[in-house]
Parts: structure tokens; sequence; C-alpha cells
């Protein structure tokens, strides 16, 4: 019988094999089944227990080549929590858990450059790890705090906010006493932004539609001093005119632009970056290790006490990976999305 801490059974692994245009879908992935691996020399052998599904993979899938491309024929890269079972590097034991490159795999034979931060289970349970103490936490902390320069009273407005970073960055909002906006799909993810993740007004962007800047201006006559944008596109397109001299604008992420091979065409911002002297930053997260320490002693002190609540959509088992990217894309994730591994 295969158990946790145990090495018994087959390693279970979604693999690439073709490159996706647009939105990955289950035929670019396969899964295999092949014996448990050894500890590789100098290197850990960790039981993944928990893997995450980011809306960055569609870029490392992308026929484009990316700045992190994963090769036709590799275990689908992601980051996972797992449970260390053998090691050949002293700074790891069996029984560690531990943060990293884990892949879309059950057992992850990695060098030791692969775990990136030990996972204390006394602080919250492993998936958490993933979510408010992962990646998305991070994120959301770096791109509010380090580039939004928040000052206590000014208007946030946050794309696709009832999402795993976007919900976070509202409650991190709210908790540094900024009025906070939120922008997403449909009544009831507009619904919980307002009464679970700390915006105090939520717009349904889908019910707008071509409204979207008309309710903005409607919704916000005093204007908005920070974007905290996830998508891109025409909800970004709706947000430029409703900036305030001085606004910061985050780019997080770009999920509503399907394909950057050829340019999506819009309004052209210059002159109001000129005119109201606005700040563009571009967010990826791991340029800022320097700040992860400071970031999750108030991400874990937050996440005690209950200020910065964990909400995750969890697929169980390998078998729901090759499907899993499309839900990022549809909107039918529920929060921080992520396979249990261990099933
Ligand atoms: N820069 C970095 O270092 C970094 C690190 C981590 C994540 N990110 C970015 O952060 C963003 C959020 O990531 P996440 O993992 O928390 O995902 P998520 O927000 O939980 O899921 C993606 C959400 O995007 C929304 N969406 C999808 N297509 C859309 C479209 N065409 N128009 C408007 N909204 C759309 C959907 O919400 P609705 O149902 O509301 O439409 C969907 O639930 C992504 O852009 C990601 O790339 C950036």
């Amino acid at each position: 019988m295969t158990g946790p801490g145990s090495k018994a059974g087959v390693n279970r692994q979604v693999m690439v094999v073709r490159r996706a245009k647009g939105v990955p879908t289950p035929d670019c992935f396969q899964i295999v089944d092949s014996p448990v691996p050894q500890c590789p020399a100098g290197g850990v052998l960790l039981e993944t227990l928990c893997a995450a599904v980011d809306p960055a993979m569609r870029g490392w899938l992308s026929e484009e080549r990316n700045y992190m491309t994963v090769s036709d024929g590799e275990v689908m890269r992601a980051h996972g929590v797992g449970r260390v079972l053998e090691s050949q590097d002293e700074r790891w034991v069996p029984g560690d858990l531990a943060y990293g490159w884990l892949g879309w795999q059950r057992y992850a034979a990695v060098a030791s450059s692969a775990l990136l931060w030990p996972v204390d289970e006394t602080v919250a349970p492993a998936p958490v790890w993933l979510s408010v103490l992962g990646l998305n936490g991070l994120t959301a902390w770096i791109g509010l705090n380090l580039l939004g320069r928040p000052v206590r009273g000014e208007t946030i407005v946050v794309s696709a906010a009832a999402g795993g970073v976007g919900g976070l960055v509202g409650q991190l909002a709210a908790h540094r006493g900024l009025r906070a906006v939120g922008i997403a799909g449909g009544a009831s993810k507009t619904e919980l932004a307002r009464t679970r993740l700390g915006f105090h007004v939520a717009v349904d962007y889908k019910a707008a539609a071509g409204d979207l800047g008309r309710e903005l201006t409607r919704l916000l006559p005093d204007g908005v001093d920070i974007f905290f944008d996830n998508t891109a596109g025409p909800i970004a397109d709706a947000v430029f005119p409703v900036l305030n001299g001085g606004a910061r604008i985050v780019q997080c992420g770009t999920v509503a632009v399907p394909d950057w091979t050829t340019l999506p065409t819009g309004p052209r911002r210059e002159r109001d970056i000129l005119v109201k002297r606005l700040s563009w930053h571009g967010l990826v997260v791991f340029d800022h290790m320097a700040r992860f320490e400071e970031a999750f002693a108030d991400l874990k002190d937050l996440y005690r006490s209950g200020v910065l609540t964990a909400r995750h959509d969890v697929l169980r088992g390998l078998d729901m990976a090759p499907g899993a990217l499309g839900r990022l894309y549809d909107g039918t994730n529920n929060g921080r999305l992520m396979i249990d591994v261990g099933l």
C-alpha cells in the first residue's frame, strides 16, 4: 500500500507532449506511470503533496519561446509542497516539508536548488503554503506594498479580484486602510469579493460588458490611486480613464490577452501617462527575493491572526491536471487552483 512517507508504487507524471497556441488544452499533456526514481546525488527525493496550477504556465507552453519554456517530453513544471523521503543534502532530512519546483508528478527527484524554502505545518497546513504563504501571497504583498506604494485612505482597483492573487490584494489593501474596489466575473464572485475578500465595492465586468468604463466613473468620482492589474485587455482600458494624477499601475498579469504573437490593439495611453504622471510597473515576483523574508513574516502574522484567509480550489489527483489550466481562463476556478497530488 502507498501511504504518506512511503516510496512504494509508481511515479505518476504529467508530461508535456505538444505546445499550445493560446490556453493549453488537455491534449498538450500525457499521463505516464514510471518507476519511483532514486534520490539524485547531492539532491533530494520528495513525495509531492500538492502542486500549483498557475496562469504563467500558459506562457511556458506557448508555441512562442518564453523565458521559462517547458520543452516537449519534460514533466510539467510547477511549484509544489512535498515531503522529503530521502536526502543527500544535509540541509534536508526525511520527514521535512519543502516548497519548490516539484512539477506535476507524484515523486520528485530534484537538485536541492529546486527547493526554495521549508514548510512549517505548525504555522499552516501544506496547501496554505501554495496560497497565502506561497506565490500568491508573495505576489500580492510585493505588488501592493513595494510597487503600489499605498497610502492610507487611497483607492485601489484590482482586476481578477476573486482569484488567488486578487483576493489577497483585497484583504491586504483593506487591512492597510485603503478603499478597495474589485472587478470580477459574475454575481457570485463579486459577492464573495465584497463579503470575504476585503473589497468595499465589487463590479461584475461580465454584466457591465461595454459599460464598465461608465460604471467605474459613476462608482469612483474621486478616482483611483493604485491599479493592481491581473488581466490587461478591456478591463484595463476601462480603468485608465479613472486613474488619478500620480497613480501607480502594478502590471501583475495579462490573463485577458489570449495571445501576444499578434499585438492586441486598443486605446493608446501615452498621453495619460505623461499628463497624469502615472507610474506603470511590471511585476515579476522573483525579482524581489531580497524582500521575501519580510513579506513572509508579515503574511504569517496576518494569517495567524485571521486577517488573511486562504481560499483554495482543489482538484483531486494528477489525472485532473491536463484540463486544469482551462479553468483559470474560463473563470471556473474559485480561489487558488491546485492539485492534491497525494491521491
Ligand atoms: N507577476 C508575477 O510575478 C505573478 C505571480 C503570480 C501570479 N501572477 C498573475 O496574477 C494573476 C492572477 O493569478 P492567479 O493564480 O491568482 O489566478 P486567478 O486569479 O485565481 O485565476 C485567473 C482569473 O482570471 C480571470 N480571467 C480569466 N480570463 C479573463 C478575461 N478574459 N478577462 C478578465 N478576467 C479573466 C478569471 O476570473 P473571473 O472569473 O473574475 O473572470 C480567473 O478566475 C495572473 O495574471 C497571473 O499571471 C503574476
